[in-house]
């Protein structure tokens, strides 16, 4: 049996809304972030790690990356969750150039989910942030706006239902094979 972990660590419970149904459809053990350390992700052959988007970073990445050298022999795969849409890859540029920097990405499969945000819900801080995007955006000419940033102002301040267990589909069936092939070595090895 090949053991899979699903960590996640979730600010307003979306990658742990993405974490929950992963772990369900690969009957994976889950845990947050705050409740993992590098021993106990020694003890998993796949590692999973899912954290929402904040300021086009990974949030909690660095469990990954400060833990690297002790799992990289594991299968590591990384989930995203955030407001912008996925299939749109000009979304990812800024994310996916910070990633770039660290080469332990190139050898990490990644996939991004859509999430929602609850307004009613955002600290302080973040609403801060939130409200200070939007003014800055409504002064902006519209000929001059991204796709997000336009989607953007329209979904500010409204409720969205982004967040859909069809998104996993690709992870779910990639992560399967993964298991496949360190079962079929396994096999091969005795
Ligand atoms: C301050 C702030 C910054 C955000 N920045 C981004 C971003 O750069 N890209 C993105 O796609 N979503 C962004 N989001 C949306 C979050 O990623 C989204 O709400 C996600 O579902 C949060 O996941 P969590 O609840 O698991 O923390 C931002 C949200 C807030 C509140």
């Amino acid at each position: 049996m090949v053991n899979i972990l699903v960590v996640y660590d979730s600010k307003y419970g979306n990658s742990e809304k993405y974490a929950k149904m992963i772990a369900t459809a690969l009957n994976a053990d889950i845990l947050p972030k705050k409740k993992t350390s590098y021993y106990i992700m020694t003890r998993y052959q796949i590692i999973i790690y899912g954290g929402g988007i904040y300021m086009d970073k990974i949030n909690g990445l660095n469990l990954i990356i400060d833990n690297y050298d002790a799992i990289k022999e594991k299968e590591i795969i990384v989930f995203s969750v955030g407001t912008k849409d996925p299939n749109d890859k000009e979304n990812f540029i800024a994310l996916n150039k910070k990633l770039s920097k660290n080469k332990i990405f190139d050898n990490i499969k990644i996939y991004n989910f859509r999430g929602d945000i609850n307004y009613k819900k955002l600290s302080i801080v973040d609403k801060t942030l939130i409200n200070l995007m939007y003014k800055n955006l409504t002064k902006k000419p519209e000929n001059k706006l991204h796709s997000f940033e336009k989607e953007f102002l329209e979904i500010y301040n409204t409720k969205t239902n982004f967040v859909d267990e069809k998104n996993i589909k690709d992870l779910v069936e990639y992560v399967k094979k993964v298991e496949k092939r360190i079962e079929d070595e396994i096999l091969n090895d005795k």
